[in-house]
Order: structure tokens, then sequence, then C-alpha cells
């Protein structure tokens, strides 16, 4: 198999080089995906193209975060910079595992939360003759999960593990997206139902585990470690995995939707974002009235009263506090791990995303 050149990678900076040397790979591997759908239905060309394009448009266009940590996480548990080709390429297959991964589950989140773009674009789903048939393209990009791995890692001794952990991540996922959605009808009947212990759940399960965790125990397992070894490492970056999607929450509100690629929904579809649940903690009764009667309405007049009021409650405030408190907290857990390399790892996961904008 054709390894193409080894990425010189420092740090999580993604220079254009490494971007590039990435792209080649990615190209490869959905070359070889085509060619295994073009076993089965060769005649209909269509279909082939179809493919083609679905995948450019949902697996590209991100900011790559989980690809970059699985190639930061090896060279960091190697004690590296530089990594040889086949290291390379088999790191950059796993990354962009999880990168198609993610794509999956974008293309079905963005359809259960009536979202209209991502990634500066529409949503696949919102594209002019795609519709529901982006729930089939969904499960395309899974099964392409797994046939990468097939085809690249089958006979490896920890392909077994490997096959478990993208397994257990889909498990995570559906869990909260699950508890995401439903807890919209608890909130429906009564909005004060929704608190920090039911939020942390939904965040360290639709987020924090398959975005944090499964690139770090993809690198562990490439550098033939026993992940179970690994217990305060995974509790640490869930930790870390909770805070990113409070950080998404507080952008869903009060990002610049041009910035951050997508238009919030989260007041609209009656989330239990980590903003309303602290709008509950601090609001007084006329306030918490305002919240019941305006919450989870499409109409913008209703959304516009939610963001008043969470400005009025200083919640851009709270949100910095907690920011803050946080990063104390996790960095002296950090450095309470006996192991240097592990510390620089989990250090390095933190300051990517500490106060990200997008
Ligand atoms: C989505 O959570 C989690 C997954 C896609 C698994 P959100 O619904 O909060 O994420 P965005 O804001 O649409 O990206
Ligand atoms: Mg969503
Ligand atoms: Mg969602």
């Amino acid at each position: 198999m054709a390894t193409p050149g080894a990425v010189e990678a420092k740090g999580t900076g993604g220079g254009t080089d490494k971007m590039a040397a990435l792209k080649e790979i990615y190209k490869q591997l959905k070359a070889e995906v085509l060619e295994d759908h073009a076993a089965e239905i060769a005649d209909h060309e269509s279909a082939i193209q179809w493919i083609d394009r679905m995948v450019d448009y949902n697996v590209l266009g991100g900011k790559c975060n989980r690809l970059l940590s699985v190639i930061d996480t090896y060279k960091i548990l190697k004690g590296v910079d530089v990594l040889s080709q086949e290291e390379t390429f088999l790191a950059c297959t796993l990354g962009w595992c999880i990168e198609w991964l993610h794509a999956h589950f974008l293309v079905l989140d963005d359809i259960m939360d009536n979202s209209q773009t991502r990634r500066g674009q529409p949503c696949w789903f919102s594209v002019p003759q795609v519709g529901l048939i982006a729930i089939n393209d969904a499960i395309i990009l899974r099964n392409h999960v797994l046939r990468i791995l097939r085809r690249h890692f089958k006979g490896k001794p920890y392909y077994a593990d490997i096959i478990d952990l993208f397994n257990e991540a889909e498990f995570k996922v559906v869990s909260g997206e699950l508890l995401d959605l439903i807890i919209t009808h608890e909130g429906r009947k009564d909005l004060t139902r929704y608190n920090e212990t039911i939020y942390r759940h939904i965040a360290q399960y639709k987020t924090a585990y398959y975005s944090f965790y499964i690139p770090v125990a993809c690198a562990l397992l490439l550098a033939s470690e026993n992940i179970d070894n690994f217990g305060d490492v995974k509790n640490i970056l869930i930790e870390i995995g909770i805070y990113f999607q409070v950080q998404d929450d507080y952008l869903d509100c009060f990002g610049d939707p041009v910035f951050i690629g997508k238009i919030g929904t989260d007041i609209e579809e009656y989330k239990c974002s980590w903003l309303v649940v602290q709008a509950l903690k601090h609001a007084d009764v006329n306030q918490t009235s305002i919240l019941f009667e305006n919450y989870g309405k499409s109409d913008p007049a209703c959304v516009a009263k939610v963001k008043d009021l969470y400005k009025e409650l200083n919640l851009e405030l709270v949100f910095r506090e907690y920011e803050r408190e946080l990063y104390i907290k996790l960095i002296a857990n950090i450095k309470a791990q006996p192991n240097k390399a592990v510390q620089t790892l989990l250090k390095s996961f933190l300051h990517k995303i500490y106060k990200r904008e997008k």
C-alpha cells in the first residue's frame, strides 16, 4: 500500500504543508472506498459521483481537531517530532476515520436539530435534491469507517480493539443524542427540570467521549499501549470534552455565525443548553417566567427575548468565570499525573480549546 510522505507536524498549528499532506491521505482513503462502491454498483456512475461529492461535502471543511489529535498524541507518546511514513499513514488514517465518523454524526444531528448551516455551507440534508437521502448517506459514511479500518488495519494485533473503540464511540454518541433530544420533552413540560447533572450527562455522551477520548485511545492502541491503564487520562479528557460542549453552547447563542460557520438553534429547539441551565440558576421569579414564555419557540422575537435575558443575567461573565475556574482545576489535575508525556498531552488538549472562538 502506497504511503504518502511523512508529515512533519509540530503542535496543532496545522500549517499549509501539513494539511496538504493530510489531504493526500484523505484522497487515497476516499479513492479506496469509491473503488469498493464501484465493485458493487459500477454501472451506476451517477451513484459513485454522488458518494464522491457527499464525502467531500461532509468530511472536509471542519477544523480537523480530532484528526490532528491522533497525530499529536502519537508523537507525544513516542517522544518524537517526525514520524516515519508508515506511522504517519496509520495515525492519519485513524484520524480520518474519526473525522468520517464525526461527519456521520453531524449529518444526522443537523436533521434532528433543524439546523441550516454547518461549516459555512448549507447542512447536507438541505442541499437541493438531498433531503432525507442524507440519512442513507450518513449510514454510508459510518460504513466507510469500517471499510477503511478493515483495509488498513486487519491483521494488526490491535485491530479488534480499534473496532471495539469505534463501536463504543457510536454507542456513547447515540445515547447522548437520544438524551439531548428526548430531554426536551421534559423541558417542554417544565423547564426547571433542566439542571447541571443532566447537562453533564448529555455533553459527556454526545460529545466528550468521541471528540476527546477516542483520538487519544486510537494513538495509544497504535503505540501498543494498554488503554485500560489510562483511566485517569480518560477522565480528564472527558472533563475537557464537557468544557468543549459548554463552549459550543455558548457560541450557539453568542458566537458570530459567519465565524463559527453555523447558525445556532438551541433556543428554538428547547435544548438543555449550558446557557439555559445557568439562566435558570441565576434568574429571579420574573426572569424565570420570561424564560418559560419564550424558550423553545421559533418566533425570532421570542429568541431575542431569551438572548436579552441571558445578557441581563450577565451569562457572558458567568461563562468566563466557569472557564477560568475550570482551567485552574484541570491544570491542577493534569499536574498531579505521574507521567510527564501524559501531562504534556493533556495540557496541549486543554490549550487547543481554551478560550476558543470557533
Ligand atoms: C452535537 O451536539 C453532537 C454530535 C454531533 C454528536 P450539538 O447539536 O450541540 O452540536 P452542533 O452545535 O450542532 O455542532
Ligand atoms: Mg446540532
Ligand atoms: Mg444536537
